[in-house]
């Protein structure tokens, strides 16, 4: 289901943040906000902090936080639709009702949905009941699959032949042109159409909310000639790297359980739910891709990675590893005994020995070691710094300080190696990841070059210079939901002259929201910044008591009105460009002392009396401007 903006938007108003968050942690007025103990981290004095009038929250501790929708996405552990759809149903809200939203495209996603729903109908039938089914029944028998199990996964068979689906297609008026689309008939070169899965076994694939987006197909018999499996192709509702099989089945448990364990096939993952092992999830043929990750960590940051004892496997393993470290999960790792896969352990072993597994699952640094080991890079001296420098490498992934410690320590314990030498090595890919982020951030922006200069000049600035200090009182200014202050800012800044990659982001997602004449709280804004870290500094800022409230509060110790937060905000905005013009002027004169000739020194002296005359300038604008 899509909810349409609007519902969002109104939800967002009608919620009050103070009342819903106070129903599960109590909450104790401290001037403008409210605090309390924060529910994500353990405390014993409070640094969850909420606002009324802004409608977000804030944990100085742990640094989660955000809007209403985001409470509730962490606090229960649910999807934003999920969270959504909640809040709408105790605010007496109807989420059916889609009036004048219900685009076109929606309703050809639900003709969709309803096609794929009666073709899965039809698959299953023919497995449970039709005499042509046979030959599946006794394929899934041989492989132990209960008839209860072939109805919980709506598993299928489509009878060999060219037209047996093609028939009930036409039958049930289904429009064949979207079958086509969908991957359920093909056309061949002469036009004529025929079944896509003719004589396979049907694995159909669900969304997290359980709809049929798409469907799988195995062989029955080896022999048979053309893929293993054959998927549903790419389409309006199908994206084979967002989709985790099983997940609609496995959320709850993997929720309660607070872990996931991911396989590699459709069959492991039903073979191991049958035996009663229910928090798992397939990526089902690709490699395990971001987005799935994304998808998962909603649910949980523990993952078990199960995959074949085969190189594939291995290497499969190493990737997600990495995509698992990076969005903060608890990584561990299962090596089956060769020859075995998830779904023949478990039917030849039973589900103790599994959870076994479960339980003695090796952490990565383990696995990753017994892997260098294998090949044999411990033997050879010169190999073995190569081989401590693979293993330090995705410790740099890892957020958390404190972790990273700890796992230096058992490397250096492992191989008996000095711990300084792999805090050296640490800190070597802690600045190569760094320096990904920010080349991958350059990437992104159009104008490189530029962009890279900027880089440079802000990374000679720190945390306490002035510049840097106006500049985010200027991002906390546009996150005020003024929109007077947020006019008068863009009137007299651009985005580029915004210094800090991070400000200029966040400077950007203002000015497009206001030049669309969007909602400029702060609580609506927050959902269109996709950078956590980004939004995580945004509630610092917002929260932050020490700069302009205090700055504020200084210059108009009595009168709080919005006329005197204006004239503080055109203050900022004189002070800022004075303060990148004097920088300027500074380094010329820098270069002045250093230059070889006097032509060189003459050129800088001229530019610096530029820079003269547009200081005096600006004091004049702003004059003029009454600001
Ligand atoms: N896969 C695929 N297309 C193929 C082969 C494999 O999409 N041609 C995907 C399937 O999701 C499959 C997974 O990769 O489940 C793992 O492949 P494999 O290990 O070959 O199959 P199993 O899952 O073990 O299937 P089975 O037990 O039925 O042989
Ligand atoms: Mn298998």
């Amino acid at each position: 289901m899509r909810i349409p903006d609007s519902k969002i938007e109104e939800i967002r108003q009608t919620a009050n943040i103070v009342d819903l968050i106070s129903e599960v942690v109590p909450l104790k007025r401290r001037g403008k906000n409210y605090i309390g103990l924060c529910p994500f981290h353990t405390e014993k004095t409070p640094s969850f902090t909420v606002s009324d009038e802004k409608q977000i929250y804030h944990c100085f501790g742990c640094h989660n936080g955000g809007n209403v929708f985001k409470f509730f996405m962490e606090y229960h552990k649910i999807s934003f639709i999920e969270a959504v759809q909640e809040l709408a149903q105790r605010l007496g809200i109807d989420l059916e009702f889609e009036g004048e939203q219900s685009s076109e495209k929606q309703s050809e996603q639900e003709l969709l949905y309803d096609i794929n729903t009666e073709a899965a109908k039809y698959f299953s039938n023919i497995l449970l009941h039709d005499d042509e089914g046979e030959i599946a029944r006794n394929y899934f028998q041989k492989r132990k699959i209960k008839t209860q199990t072939m109805r919980v996964f709506g598993l299928g068979y489509s009878i060999s032949g060219w037209e047996h689906f093609l028939n009930f297609a036409k039958e049930k008026n289904i429009d064949l042109e979207k079958a086509e689309n969908l991957g359920l008939i093909g056309r061949a070169s002469d036009g004529r159409l025929h079944d896509k899965y003719s004589g396979r076994i049907i694995f159909p694939i669900f969304s997290p909310n359980g709809r049929v987006v798409g469907f799988a197909g195995r062989v029955i018999d080896e022999r048979d000639k053309g893929a293993k499996y054959i998927n549903s192709p790419e389409n309006l509702i199908y994206n084979k790297s967002r989709i985790l099989y099983g997940l609609s089945f496995s959320k709850d448990e993997i929720r309660r359980l607070d872990k996931a364990i991911i396989v590699e096939g459709y069959m492991d993952l039903i073979s191991l739910y049958q035996a009663g092992i229910k928090n798992v999830v397939a990526v089902s043929g690709t490699a395990l891709t971001e987005e799935q990750v994304q998808l998962l960590s909603r649910y949980t940051k523990n993952a078990v990675l199960l995959f074949d004892a085969d190189t594939a496997g291995e290497k499969a393993s190493m990737r997600s590893i990495e995509l698992l470290l990076k969005r903060d999960f608890d990584v561990k790792i299962v090596s089956l005994p060769r020859g075995e896969d998830p779904d023949s352990f478990v039917n030849n072993y039973g589900k103790e020995r599994f959870d076994e597994l479960i339980i003695y699952a090796q952490n990565f640094l383990e696995y990753q070691t017994a892997y260098y080991e294998s090949l044999g890079m411990f033997n050879d001296p010169s190999k073995m710094a190569e081989a401590v420098r693979e293993l330090v490498k995705p410790i740099a992934l890892i957020g958390d300080e404190l972790k990273r410690t700890i796992l230096i320590k058992t490397i250096a314990k492992k191989f008996n190696l000095r711990e300084k030498l792999l805090e050296s090595e640490l800190a070597n890919a802690l600045v190569k990841a760094e320096k990904q982020i920010i080349s991958e951030a350059k990437i992104r922006e159009r104008d490189s070059e530029k962009t890279e200069k900027k880089i440079e000049e802000s990374l000679e600035l720190n945390g306490t210079s002035t510049l840097y200090n106006l500049e985010k009182e200027i991002i906390k200014l546009l996150y005020e939901g003024n929109g007077e202050i947020n006019k008068m800012i863009m009137e007299n800044l651009e985005i580029d002259e915004f210094y800090i990659l991070a400000h200029r982001k966040l400077a950007e997602i203002v000015y497009e929201a206001a030049l669309n004449n969007e909602d400029l709280k702060v609580s609506s804004l927050l959902e269109k910044i996709e950078d956590e870290s980004l939004s995580q500094y945004v509630l610092e800022i917002t929260f932050d008591k020490y700069s302009i409230s205090k700055n504020w509060e200084k210059l108009n110790p009595t009168l709080k009105t919005e006329a005197s937060l204006i004239k503080y905000t055109g203050d900022v905005i004189v002070n800022y460009k004075m303060q990148k013009i004097d920088l300027l002027i500074k380094n010329n004169l820098k270069k002045i002392e250093e230059a070889e000739s006097e032509e060189e020194s003459l050129a800088l002296m001229r530019q610096n009396q530029m820079l003269e005359i547009e200081k005096r300038n600006i004091r004049k604008f702003i004059q003029t401007k009454n600001i």
